[in-house]
């Protein structure tokens, strides 16, 4: 009689994150605003967002280098060796280039020869999410072993400094984590969705074509459309995962929820009958970091000491596609 081989799960097994040094503030920014003729303000940004100030990347900086400093904290807290991970993948809506991949990049920066397979994946700021997803489903069916996600982005490059309803609410920064298989969970559920019916509402419609850019190359936001869309599903997803885990609202620890807007977070942990001091905020001091947002309040609520073995973290991310998704675990 042969066994059943054990169930195998995911878990994460360490966190990192990365800022670039340059802090820039609401201030800094209406003052560069000013010289273009914008007007905006502290007070304006603040009251709309929650957000005070964020990180830009320095000319020279790419994304794999953001990528890089938090795969190396994250590796390091999980106590492994790059050449220990088996699975990389990067999202990123901003790589350092059009092809190859940014983790073939990064997998190269961290000195990996004849890896295990490296890609990116492409859902805007719902990417680490959708990545998390991925690394999972190729951890529990023994594709891979221990896997290192990454969200990474230098939005900056994108931002369109003439348009005052977007230039002020990104920044850069990545966060990555380490997955290993496990033979407790770990990951618990998770939900991915996309409707690209709503391709246009926010996007960087530009392309290469003939060795120039075609198109623009700059963000495009509808702002409105954007949040409305963001505070349905965000709910609805949060409590498709809770039920997928046969969990309820009452066992979340932390929420952290994709860093755009503090009044959407709010209104996320509200629905979810939350304390507010159980929601992770970092787009006070970082912004909108898209696909690396997520990442970093994880590390950044585990190096603080709120999170702890065992704690119950719901992960949720939205953004252009439109996508959207959520993942339920045990820390
Ligand atoms: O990462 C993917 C997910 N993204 C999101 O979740 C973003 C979702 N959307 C939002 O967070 C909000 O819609 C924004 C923060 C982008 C905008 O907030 P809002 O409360 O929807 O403002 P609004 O677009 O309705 O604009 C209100 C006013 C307008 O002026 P009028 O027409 O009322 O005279 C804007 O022109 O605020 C004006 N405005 C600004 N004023 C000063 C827009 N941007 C600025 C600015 N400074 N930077």
């Amino acid at each position: 009689m042969t066994s059943a081989s054990p169930t195998r799960y995911t878990r994460i097994a360490g966190t990192g994150s990365h800022l670039p040094p340059r802090r820039v503030t609401n201030d800094d920014l209406a003052r560069e605003l000013a010289g273009r003729g914008i007007e905006t303000s502290d007070q304006w940004i603040v009251d709309r967002t929650g957000i005070r100030a964020r990180h830009f990347a320095d000319d020279g900086v790419a994304c794999s280098d953001l990528a890089l400093a938090a795969a190396r904290h994250a590796l390091e807290a999980a106590s492994c060796r790059p050449e220990d991970v088996d699975l990389i993948i990067v999202a990123t809506s901003t790589p350092d280039m059009v092809f190859p991949s940014t983790a073939c990049i990064l997998q190269a920066k961290l000195g990996i020869t004849h890896g295990g397979p490296a890609f990116d994946v492409q859902a805007v700021c719902s990417g680490f999410i959708y990545a998390l997803t991925v690394a999972d489903a190729m951890i529990r069916t023994g594709a891979a072993r221990r896997a290192l996600v990454v969200g990474a982005e230098i939005f900056s490059r994108i931002l369109d400094f003439d348009d005052r309803t977007t230039c002020v609410l990104f920044g850069d920064g990545a966060g990555a984590v380490v997955l290993e298989a496990s033979d407790a969970p770990g990951l618990l559920s998770s939900e991915l969705h996309a409707d690209g019916r709503h391709v246009g509402i926010l996007c960087v419609p530009g392309t290469l074509a003939g060795g120039r850019v075609s198109g623009d190359p700059l963000l495009k936001m509808d702002g409105q459309a954007v949040f409305k869309l963001a505070v349905g599903v965000l709910a609805d997803v949060a409590f498709a995962v809770l039920a997928k885990a046969g969990r309820s609202e009452v066992d979340i620890d932390w929420l952290i929820p994709h860093q755009a807007n503090l009044r959407i977070m709010r209104g996320t942990a509200r629905k979810l009958k939350l304390a507010p001091d159980k929601l992770i905020v970092t787009v006070d001091e970082q912004g909108n970091t898209s696909a690396a947002s997520i990442p970093l309040a994880l590390d950044q609520g585990i190096r603080s000491r709120r999170i702890a073995r065992g704690d119950t973290l719901l992960l949720e991310g939205v953004g252009g596609g439109f996508t959207w998704g959520a993942v339920l675990l045990d820390y």
